[in-house]
């Protein structure tokens, strides 16, 4: 008798020790947050407990959002976006590298400016920023974009014309910009260094041609998006509504990554200039999706911003399919990291160094499925917690038009229980679209691909697929591009080829 009562109390003792030192999940008062001002995401796994994101009390509002393709951060980041333009009126800037949220921004009575397509952007527009800050930052981007750099005297040349063409244009180098007058642009500095090449005085005329060449590259005739009058309100685009800015009609990845620079400098500088003011919740998010050229360089805007944390009235989250292209100070200073599915050891390992969590979550992150996810939170008070916690599933709007793609019927049975090799893919219509453009499927056999996969459940096997391709005149090298593109290893797929 006694002693079964002992035992009771000592179990019942143990289950509240064991439970106080490890919950499994943070408190839901903190993941349960004032509806009114935060959003939902989805239910926690364990507990059910609806988590509700909100900047109110975590270190800032950045978040880095990573996992496999297909497995759900685009469709999280819409989710997101659209309800934090509900809760808060947030306004929002997609940095659209493959033109992937194009047809929903559309759809949802955004705007879209197609850089390359129509639309221009003058780096050298100020906005209200000092035109010396301004030129700091031109430097900036050129030395991650370009060689400068390593010359020296090539640096001190180009950065000294540019000044003079804002000088040349009437503005005060250290004063706040008069907005009555028009930016100079790159061609103005070009004609500089000319000019002082022409002059023949100057002791290293092949220091001075070679400056020249370097800018010539962003200014040639059909490739001068960045030298002309802005066709793009940089001042209004955080309170524009939703904004994408399709970088996919750009020549190549140094024009999407000077552009892309180029605006979150332009968005910082400006929000700094406003100041910064809890009650002013979050006006803008900006979104960096796939961004790996400018999220991996430390002298990024995108690593200052979550650096400087709450400083700006605005929340980026930048999100990609490889952790490792993200600099390591993005995942250890945002306020909110999301790890959807993730296939690889080396960026599981990356993420665990990073973010220090168990070999328990280590386990169930790699056993995801489409929308499962970790979250890491940063709270602003210390708290004996751990502060990553399961998702059972985001919880999104409806999608649209999603296309599986079945791996399963080829794998080996050894294959099926791997969770580093995945049995299904999933696609967004548009991503699949970009997906095959990228690697050289031409347009006809893109819309019969559709046509067929719309009369049979947009469902297929990835034989039938690729049979499908084929008899549409798509060459098989360009589909093997397109598996190795999806992490889809060689031996798998010679097996997609064979009889
Ligand atoms: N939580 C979810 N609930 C229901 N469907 C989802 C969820 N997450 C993603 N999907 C669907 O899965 C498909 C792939 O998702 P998504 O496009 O977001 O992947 P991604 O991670 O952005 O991939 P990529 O790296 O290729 O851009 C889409 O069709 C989407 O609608
Ligand atoms: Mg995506």
């Amino acid at each position: 008798m006694t002693l079964v009562k002992v035992q009771n109390i000592m179990s019942n003792e143990l289950a509240k020790r064991v439970f106080i030192s490890k919950p499994p999940e943070p408190p839901a008062s903190y993941i349960l947050n004032d509806p009114t001002n935060s959003i939902f995401i989805g239910l926690t796994k364990i507990f059910r407990v609806p988590f509700t994101w909100t900047f109110a009390n975590i270190t800032n509002p950045h978040i880095a959002i990573v996992g496999i393709t297909g497995a759900g951060k685009s469709f999280l980041v819409k989710t997101f976006l659209i309800r934090a333009s509900y809760v808060w009126k947030a306004n929002a800037i997609i940095i659209d590298w493959a033109g992937e949220y194009k047809a929903w921004v559309k759809q949802s009575g955004g705007t879209i400016v197609s850089l390359g397509k129509g639309d221009y952007l003058n780096i050298m527009d100020l906005i209200g920023i000092k035109p010396l800050d301004r030129v700091k930052q031109i430097m900036n981007s050129l030395e991650i974009l370009t060689d400068i750099g390593d010359y020296p005297e090539q640096r001190r040349l180009t950065q000294e014309a540019i000044e003079q063409a804002y000088v040349n244009a009437g503005f005060n180098l250290s004063q706040p910009p008069d907005p009555s007058k028009e930016a100079p642009t790159l061609n103005n500095a070009i004609a500089l260094l000319q000019e002082k090449l022409q002059e023949g005085t100057y002791e290293y005329p092949a220091e001075l041609e070679n400056a020249i060449y370097r800018l010539r590259q962003f200014v040639r005739e059909g490739e001068d998006y960045f030298a002309r009058k802005s066709t793009i309100d940089l001042g209004k685009l955080a309170s524009s509504g939703l904004v994408d800015i399709d970088l996919s009609g750009l020549p190549d990845e140094t024009f999407r990554a000077l552009a892309a620079l180029f605006i979150l400098q332009s968005l910082k500088e400006k929000m700094r200039i406003e100041g910064w003011s809890a009650s002013k919740g979050i006006k803008a998010i900006v979104v960096l999706d796939e961004a790996w050229k400018i999220a991996g360089d430390e002298r990024s805007d995108a690593v200052t911003i979550v650096r400087e944390g709450r400083k700006y009235q605005f929340a980026l989250i930048v999100a990609s399919q490889n952790p490792t292209d993200i600099n390591e100070a993005i995942f250890s200073n945002v306020g909110t990291n999301i790890i959807l599915r993730v296939k690889f050891e080396r960026f599981m390992s990356y993420l665990q160094d990073s973010l220090n969590f168990s070999e328990f979550i280590r386990g169930e992150i790699s056993k995801f499925g489409v929308g499962q996810a970790a979250v890491d939170m940063s709270f602003q008070t210390s708290v004996k917690f751990p502060e990553i916690f399961l998702l059972e599933k985001v919880i999104g709007e409806v999608p649209l038009d999603v296309y599986t793609l079945v791996i399963k019927d080829i794998l080996t049975q050894e294959e099926l229980k791997n969770p580093e090799i995945s049995t299904e893919y999933y696609f967004e219509k548009i991503s699949l679209k970009s997906k095959l453009i990228d690697v050289n499927v031409p347009n006809e056999a893109i819309d019969k691909l559709f046509a067929s996969l719309d009369s049979q459940d947009r469902t297929i096997d990835v034989k039938s697929f690729a049979s499908l391709l084929m008899s549409y005149g798509v060459e098989k090298e360009n589909l093997i591009s397109f598996f190795r593109y999806l992490g889809i290893e060689d031996v798998i797929i010679t097996r997609i080829f064979a009889g």
